[in-house]
């Protein structure tokens, strides 16, 4: 029976001291283009789930889901999320993708989370990928109207629609004209 302890803890010691070493010489590799191990992926997944799950609470969105409100939380995704999360126009494109894990495209596939899960992955973000805490750029109010307009991603009120359309009907831009460099000689 002794042995068989000392057989355990020196199996686990040299599995520990093995996965250090191997970390530390550079084993494992963080680069965005590689896929990550299936423990990395089942561990971090879990556990960003189940933090989630833990800490999100179930408030109830305190913002109205009004035509306003909706398209007030468009201009804010706009101006903040969008480079990241796509726009109607483009709802599946490599940059996302780009990111590992991969930034969820919310016009492709709209968020099924409640709301109260949402304003908690805005405001805190999530460590080790590329989600921002946004609670020191974003006040609580404007983060519930991003929320407001994620539930609604799928069937958007005319008012948020053309946050992502504002020039529809204008006569398009003119060409920048091509860059001149001045010879030095
Ligand atoms: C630099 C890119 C980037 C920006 C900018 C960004 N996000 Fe994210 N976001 C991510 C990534 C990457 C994930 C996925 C994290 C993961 O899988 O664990 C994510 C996840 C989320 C999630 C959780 C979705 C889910 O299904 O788990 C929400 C909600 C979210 N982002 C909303 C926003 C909002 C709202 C903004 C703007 C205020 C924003 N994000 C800005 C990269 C970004």
């Amino acid at each position: 029976m002794r042995n068989f302890i000392v057989g355990i803890l020196f199996t686990l010691i040299v599995l520990i001291v093995g996965g250090w070493w191997c970390v530390k010489q550079g084993y494992m590799n963080f680069a965005a283009d590689q896929k990550p191990s299936f423990v990395e992926e089942k561990v971090a997944m879990t556990a960003v789930d189940a933090s989630m799950d833990r800490r999100a609470g179930d408030a109830k969105n305190p913002v109205a889901p009004t035509e306003e409100n909706i398209a007030a939380g468009a201009k804010l995704y706009l101006d903040h999320c969008a480079g990241c999360h796509g726009v109607p126009s483009n709802p599946d494109s490599t940059f996302p993708r780009s990111f590992n894990p991969p930034v969820p495209e919310f016009f492709k596939d709209a968020p099924d989370m409640s709301d109260s899960q949402n304003f908690y992955a805005i405001q805190h973000g999530i460590r080790w990928s590329g989600m921002p805490a946004w609670n020191k750029i974003l006040s609580d109010a404007e983060i519930w109207q991003i929320a407001a307009f994620l539930d609604n991603v799928e069937k958007l009120p005319p008012a948020a629609q053309g946050v992502f359309e504002p020039d529809a009907g204008a006569a398009p831009a003119p060409p920048p004209k091509p860059m001149t460099m001045p010879m030095s000689h």
